[in-house]
């Protein structure tokens, strides 16, 4: 077995009523200098629990760099940083979380694409609290926002929340689509952490039992059962921590396409994940790809071409959940794949991406994802051009 390093600073507090006795008690030694970031949804929650803090209500956009450096000066001598909300939400309180220890604009610590410890000091104590099952912020190390069209990275030790607190409950009221576009988001996360290159004991352990979760609970959990909507927490915040291995193509190309489409990132990245598992099937370790297809197929798995079955599942869900599986339904124009595959190579390359690519090899995944043809799963892996 080869060696690795898994560590991160986050307390994990997991419970169905857990997240109102725990925002409390984090703000209660210090309740006139908290910025609470919270989701419009959940305005509520920081009113109620934190009366004397400052509030931040976003808004739903995408976080931008703009959005994080005015919450950036906003933070600044605040002395615990709550965010309460989805992915976006806790992305924008990770930057907040630095500026009370961190002087300057936060233009100041960002240079490139990928800003890995570019802050000299250690954020103020920061509690995150998700409201949605997708994203995993909660428990990863990277802040990613939107500057001039493309997507940044802020990753490193410092961006991990002190506390994150996954209460099931937050996630009740969600409507059956926030449920479904989150959640795919959380089974990317598994589908594609599982097959990375820089995956270890660890994170696979993390994804087969998060994938377990997921595939059996994912449509329940759109349909409204709390059940599966509690389990869905559970692949999430496995997701996330999974997230250590590294995400494949499927994020990269979910990017090029939100650059295009003000749609979430769930759906992005949910439209890329058959296509992306296709491409890499024949690079996916023979012990690997046969627990994937024990998990996701289960008794259904035959010796023979599961690898078809197994991206026929991927796409069957996503019809379960109502969400797109091909470009053309997204409107996406023909023409626009080329720079599609440039972008994906350029600003997103992916050097656990079990098997290697180029910019045609992009261009030919687009181009299946676009016609979405029934061909790519019906003839399987076995005579398709994505085969070496
Ligand atoms: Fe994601």
């Amino acid at each position: 077995v080869e060696g690795f390093e898994f560590g991160i600073r986050t307390k994990i507090v997991f419970g169905k009523g857990r997240f109102e006795g725990s925002v409390k008690q984090f703000i209660s030694s210090d309740p006139t200098r908290v910025l609470v970031v919270v989701d419009r949804h959940f305005e509520w929650v920081g009113r109620d629990l934190a009366p004397r803090s400052t509030l931040y209500i976003h808004d739903g956009k995408e976080p931008s760099f703009e959005l994080a450096s005015d919450l950036f000066r906003l933070a600044r001598g605040c002395t615990r940083i709550v965010g309460i909300g989805g992915g976006s939400v806790i992305d924008l309180a990770k930057v907040a979380a630095l500026a009370p220890t961190n002087p300057g604009e936060l233009a100041d610590h960002i240079t490139g694409i990928r800003s890995t410890n570019s802050f000299e000091n250690s954020p103020v104590p920061f509690m995150a609290v998700p409201t949605t099952a997708g994203s995993g912020s909660e428990v990863t190390w990277v802040s990613v926002l939107t500057r001039a069209g493309r997507k940044i990275f802020i990753n490193g030790d410092s961006m991990f929340p002190s506390v994150a607190v996954v209460d099931p409950e937050l996630t009740y009221t969600l409507t059956p689509e926030q449920s479904a576009v989150s959640g795919i988001d959380a089974f990317s996360h598994l589908v594609e952490c599982y097959i990375s290159t820089h995956s270890n004991t660890l994170t696979e352990a993390f994804c087969e039992k998060g994938l377990a979760l997921a595939v059996n609970n994912l449509v329940n959990a759109r349909n409204g059962k709390e059940e599966a909507r509690d389990a869905m927490c559970q692949a999430s915040l496995l997701g996330g921590l999974a997230t250590r291995a590294e995400t494949v193509l499927g994020h990269s190309i979910g990017y090029a396409i939100t650059s295009r489409k003000p749609i979430a990132h769930g759906i992005a990245v949910g439209v890329s994940l058959p296509y992306v598992l296709g491409y890499n099937l024949p690079s996916i370790k023979a012990e690997k790809l046969r627990t994937l297809g024990r998990i996701m197929l289960g008794e259904a798995q035959s010796e023979e071409g599961f690898e078809r079955l197994l991206l026929y599942r991927l796409l069957k869900i996503l019809a379960e959940l109502g969400l797109p599986v091909s470009l053309r339904e997204l409107t996406i124009d023909h023409s626009d794949l080329p720079a599609m595959a440039d972008e994906c190579v350029s600003s997103y390359p992916r050097l656990a991406n079990p098997k290697p690519y180029d910019r045609a090899a992009v261009e030919l995944i687009l181009e299946k994802m676009y016609s979405g043809s029934p061909f790519f799963y019906q003839t399987g892996v076995s005579d398709n051009k994505l085969r070496p």
